[in-house]
Formats: structure tokens, C-alpha cells, sequence
């Protein structure tokens, strides 16, 4: 079976070039497993031929691979404490050094939920203090259908449900059973596939170079064995700018062989780079 699991990675690495051998075993032997249920075939060998001849068939899998949950504002008193203790920190420090972006990556974006928590909550603290700064969030996702959908910038209520009222009236227009991010605002996130286990990027392609003042890498690791961990966490760490900011899911924990690189704020997995 491992080894009929392992032609069907393959054969996904090589058409698309992203490779899940760096995931659980469990939860990914799950997941596929309700794939090929639903594309009603009866062995993986089947699926393995289904997979190979049907050109649609492969980013499916992909989706059915990835864990897409998310929400605006999830886990809220992580974004209160960045709203209050660290963003107003980071403009003052740009104003300062006539620095002119903000830089943040949303690192496995899902459907853009927490890029655009982020957009908003920069827009919003930018905007009373008046400053000249521009925010720049990137998202990235290894999922190409659900980075679709993030376009759209376009919810229902579930997801949105932990956004104060005045925010969701001052950035959100209201259609009949959905949410639309206003344009101004949905326009400081760029949306791109990236896989985070890519050993030829260290950051996005599209952010050129990295340096980000923010990075939210939140609840993806917990879907990696550990030494894939590693890779990402050398990724998350050097694509931040120095004294920028690197924010874990409320599962996962900076390795302490970062603990003199990195300092650890409170208890809610937010860590500030202090060496370059
Ligand atoms: C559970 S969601 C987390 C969304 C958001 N960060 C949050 O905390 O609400 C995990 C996301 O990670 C993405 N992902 C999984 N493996 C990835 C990889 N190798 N590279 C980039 N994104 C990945 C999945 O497609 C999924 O959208």
C-alpha cells in the first residue's frame, strides 16, 4: 500500500512539482483516500491511471490534499495584541527611517482570510496615524483552487463572524448572503501559488526579496513531519527583515535552537527577530 501511495506522490511531484512526501502519513492516507472514493475508483492503482490520463485530475488532488480552514481574525487576541503592541511600533519605526512599505507574508493564505485580517488591521492603524506608509501583503498558497477563490475576496457569514461591526461595515459591502472586501483594501494583497518546501525559493518569487516586516505562517506545520518543519521554519526565518515579526499557529513552537536569534513575545507563538 505505502508503496502505491508513493507512485501516486510521485507522479503528482512530477506533473506539478510540488511534493506532499514531507506530510503526516495519517491524515494524508485520509485525504486521498476520500479523493479516490469520491472519483469512484477501487484501488490506488486505479486511481494512480485515473490521475495520469485526466489533465484536471491533478490540481483536484492538491485540493483535496490541502486543509483549507480558516477565518478572518482567527484566534482575535493574536491580532489585538499585533494591533496594540507591535504594528503602530513597526510604522513609527518606518516613519522614522523614511522607509516607505510595510512588508507582509500570509505563508499557506487558504482562502485569503488572515492576508486580508492583516490588510485591514494595516490599513486601519496607518490610517489614524495618519502616516504615509504602504502596506504590502503577500499570500501565498500551494493550493491553485483556493487561491482562486481568495481573489474573489467575497465571504459568507462563517467566516467573518469574529469581525468588529465597525470594520466590517467600513471595509466590507453586504450582498445577499456574502461579504465583499472592498476593492482599495483587497487591493494590498497579491495572491501567488507558492510551496512552502520549495528548495529553489526562499521567499515568494513575487515579493522579490523578502525583508518582511510580518510573516504569519499559522496552522500549516501541524500538517509536517518534523524535518520538513525544519525546512520551512529556515525558510520563515530568513525571509524576515530584521526586528520583523514571525507568527505561529497557537499549536506550533519556534524550534529553541532559534531562542538566540529570536525572542519570544507573550504567550500567543509571536517571535521578534533580534540578530541579522
Ligand atoms: C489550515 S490552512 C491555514 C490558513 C491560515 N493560515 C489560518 O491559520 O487560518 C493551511 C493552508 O496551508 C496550505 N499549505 C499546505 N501545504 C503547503 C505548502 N507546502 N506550501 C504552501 N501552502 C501550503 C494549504 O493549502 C492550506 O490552505
Amino acid at each position: 500500500m505505502r508503496h502505491d501511495i508513493d507512485n501516486i506522490l510521485n507522479c503528482l511531484a512530477a506533473q506539478k512539482s510540488i511534493d506532499f512526501s514531507g506530510y503526516n502519513v495519517e491524515s494524508l492516507v485520509q485525504l486521498l483516500d476520500k479523493r479516490i472514493a469520491y472519483t469512484n475508483k477501487q484501488s490506488y492503482k486505479d486511481y494512480l491511471a485515473y490521475l495520469q490520463q485526466n489533465a484536471e485530475e491533478p490540481d483536484k488532488l492538491i485540493s483535496a490534499l490541502t486543509i483549507n480552514v480558516s477565518e478572518f481574525f482567527r484566534n482575535p487576541v493574536v491580532f489585538d495584541y499585533l494591533a496594540e503592541k507591535i504594528i503602530p511600533g513597526i510604522i513609527q519605526h518606518k516613519c522614522t527611517a523614511q522607509e516607505t512599505t510595510v512588508r507582509a507574508w500570509s505563508a499557506g493564505c487558504a482562502a485569503g482570510e488572515e492576508a486580508y485580517s492583516l490588510a485591514i488591521l494595516l490599513n486601519n492603524i496607518i490610517e489614524k496615524t495618519q502616516s504615509d506608509i504602504t502596506p504590502r501583503v503577500f499570500a501565498t498558497d500551494i493550493d491553485r483552487k483556493i487561491l482562486q477563490k481568495a481573489a474573489e475576496a467575497t465571504y459568507h457569514f462563517n467566516s467573518i463572524k469574529n469581525i468588529q461591526y465597525k470594520l466590517l461595515k467600513k471595509y466590507f459591502l453586504a450582498g445577499k448572503e456574502t461579504f465583499r472586501l472592498k476593492e482599495y483594501v483587497a487591493n494590498i494583497v497579491s495572491f501567488s501559488c507558492h510551496d512552502l518546501l520549495d528548495k529553489r525559493t526562499l521567499v515568494p518569487p513575487e515579493s522579490v526579496f523578502g525583508n518582511f516586516d510580518l510573516v504569519f505562517c499559522r496552522n500549516v506545520l501541524i500538517y509536517f513531519k518534523s524535518e520538513y518543519q525544519d525546512i520551512i521554519f529556515n525558510k520563515l526565518y530568513s525571509s524576515l527583515a530584521l526586528n520583523g515579526f514571525l507568527i505561529l499557529g497557537e499549536a506550533e513552537l519556534l524550534p529553541s535552537r532559534y531562542a538566540k536569534y529570536c525572542t519570544s513575545l507573550s504567550d500567543l507563538h509571536i517571535y521578534h527577530r533580534i540578530t541579522s
